[in-house]
């Protein structure tokens, strides 16, 4: 494991081991520290509390010295296009920054969210993969366009410390919300959840089903694992028999860059497409989970929240101790 950009190419006993380090982080079992003297850099493009307080947390607690730097807010604006003649706004290309920021850094992380303008340029991940084409040390996905690994795996890590090793069917839903949000969490929940064998039900409405080749390699790791994908627009039927519900909003594919056209689509959807008390009843004692941030009463409701089914603080939590793991492993 060279760079850390998605969960796909791991095995799942790869993610188990992680998911074990991580629990050995977490219980104190392991304190050791593999970055002592060394420095990782990490790159925002966006906004975070989670990723950004959890690795410069971890990286201090594994001996290590975060460099955080902000293209275009405290470091300069940058081109990732190859071949362009940059007489734009934008000041440095990722081809120097990168061979200078790995003179002084042993890993650079990287978090640099979708436009949600063009779909068949952000599938790509052009800016993360523009990152990992000139790094010589790993690089860290701390959320691009399609994928969010560290998440996810903090999601595996949560799901098998509060069920159990066993294989659990697990819900994720999109919620209304009031803008489109990009897919990176849920394309990484899916691919995650089928690499670890669950049972995995994709509630969605119609126009808002995830990228095509996505499914494929979900569906694909679910075949490898012994899991199952299903995919449905009923939410209150996927609920049934639920022993996690994944609540996640995404915006549409179909109307990538047409936002409007998008918020009017999912306008019909804004009273039936939310964790509520009544559809948790439906569930197995689900517990609930959410990245964060969430909008309350948007995406679940205050009563689902605040429930003792709600674990999105442990969630939050364990993201310390995966990136922990994932960042020992990388240093290894
Ligand atoms: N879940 C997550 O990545 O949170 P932040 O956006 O706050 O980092």
């Amino acid at each position: 494991m060279k760079d850390f950009l998605t969960t796909l190419g791991l095995t799942q006993g790869e993610l188990i081991e992680l998911i074990e380090s991580a629990r050995r982080f977490k219980s104190g079992e392991d304190n050791t520290q593999p970055l002592k003297g060394k420095s990782v850099g990490l790159v925002f493009f966006n906004p975070s509390l989670r990723t950004r307080a959890s690795m410069q947390v971890g990286i201090y607690d594994l001996g290590g010295n975060p460099v955080v730097l902000e293209p275009g807010g405290t470091s300069w604006t940058l081109e990732h296009r190859d071949g362009v003649v940059m007489d734009g706004d934008k000041t440095e290309h990722i081809a120097e920054f990168v061979r200078v920021l790995e003179r002084y850094c042993v890993a650079i992380g990287v978090r640099t969210f979708a436009d949600l303008k063009d779909w068949q340029e952000e599938r790509i991940d052009p800016v993360l993969s523009a990152f990992a084409r000139y790094a010589s040390v790993p690089v860290i996905n701390l959320e691009s366009a399609m994928h969010h690994p560290c998440q996810s795996l903090a999601d595996m890590m949560t799901i098998r410390e509060k069920l159990g090793h066993e294989r659990k069917r697990v819900v994720l839903t999109w919620a209304w919300h009031p803008k489109p949000l990009p897919m990176a969490v849920p394309n990484s929940f899916a691919l995650a959840t089928a690499q670890m064998g669950h049972d995995l039900v994709i509630a969605h409405p119609p126009d808002y089903q995830l990228d095509e080749e996505l499914m494929k390699t979900v569906k694909d790791a679910a075949q490898t694992s012994g899991g199952s994908v299903e995919t449905t627009h009923e939410i209150e039927e996927a609920f049934g028999g639920a022993e996690v519900i994944y609540a996640k909003s995404w915006g549409s594919k179909l109307f990538y860059g047409n936002s409007e056209q998008d918020l009017l689509t999912r306008a019909k959807y804004r009273r039936k497409w939310i964790v509520d008390d009544a559809k948790m009843e439906r569930t197995a004692d689900a517990i609930f989970m959410h990245c964060l941030p969430v909008r309350r009463n948007v995406i679940v409701t205050d009563a689902v929240l605040d429930s003792t089914a709600s674990v999105v603080i442990d969630e939050a939590e364990n993201r310390l101790h995966a990136q922990k793991a994932v960042l020992k492993r990388l240093m290894t």
